[in-house]
């Protein structure tokens, strides 16, 4: 079984997928932690990820070490990495590394913003996760401030709305809602219901 999630930063969409590959017992990936980690690579080297070979170079050498580096979250990190998922030989380099993902003996859960529409078209079951920008802004603001960031609500909120904007508006793999993607809104849900309501989700799909 593949389950695709999809949706905007801080809608909850990882939290879900990380619940629902434990419940259900698949594997995980966390697909924008990939793009992270070029970003990071770029960032570390002092390049700008504006720079289409640099960024690309570094997603063809995508250091898996990178991955559970505490650098991944940081605010900078995050901005650099939608620079450089707005750039496609970069999104070519990192598609065949997600669908093998996909293809797990027994399953996976990949979460992103593109999963249901390009990386795993076919998944079993679609979620596309939204909340208001207020609430992911208050999320990710806590999120910051626990990790030490010295950072203020209103220019979490302003930097979510500007990568909303990046992620949607790209030319390339936009965030976009897949047409057989279930709508799920936690603006007003607690994880726990958020989870309970996504279970019931898979499970009427599995059922169907
Ligand atoms: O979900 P996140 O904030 O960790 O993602 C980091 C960046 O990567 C974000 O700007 C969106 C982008 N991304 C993407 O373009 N496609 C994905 N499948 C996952 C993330």
């Amino acid at each position: 079984m593949i389950i695709a999630i999809d949706g905007p930063a801080a809608s909850g969409k990882g939290t879900l997928a990380r619940k629902l590959a434990k419940h259900f017992n698949l594997a995980y990936l966390d697909t924008g932690s990939l793009y992270r980690a070029v970003a990071l690579r770029l960032v570390l080297d002092g390049d700008d990820p504006n720079i289409e070979e640099r960024a690309v170079e570094a997603a063809r050498k995508l250091d898996g070490s990178l991955l559970s580096d505490p650098g991944l979250r940081s605010g900078k990190v995050g901005e650099a990495a939608s620079v450089v998922a707005a750039n496609l030989r970069v999104r070519e380099e990192i598609l065949d590394f997600q669908r093998r993902y996909a293809a797990s003996p027994g399953g996976a859960v990949l979460d992103g913003r593109d999963i249901g529409t390009i990386v795993c078209p076919d998944a079993d079951v679609k979620l596309f996760v939204v909340a208001n920008p207020q609430v992911r802004a208050r999320r990710r603001f806590e999120e910051l401030k626990a990790a030490g960031e010295d950072v203020t609500y209103d220019t979490v909120l302003a930097d979510l709305q500007a990568r909303d904007a990046r992620d949607e508006g790209r030319a390339i793999a936009p965030l976009k809602r897949a047409s057989d993607a279930l709508l799920l809104d936690t603006s007003e849900l607690d994880i726990e219901t958020a989870f309970e309501e996504a279970v019931s989700i898979v499970e009427g799909r599995m059922n169907a």
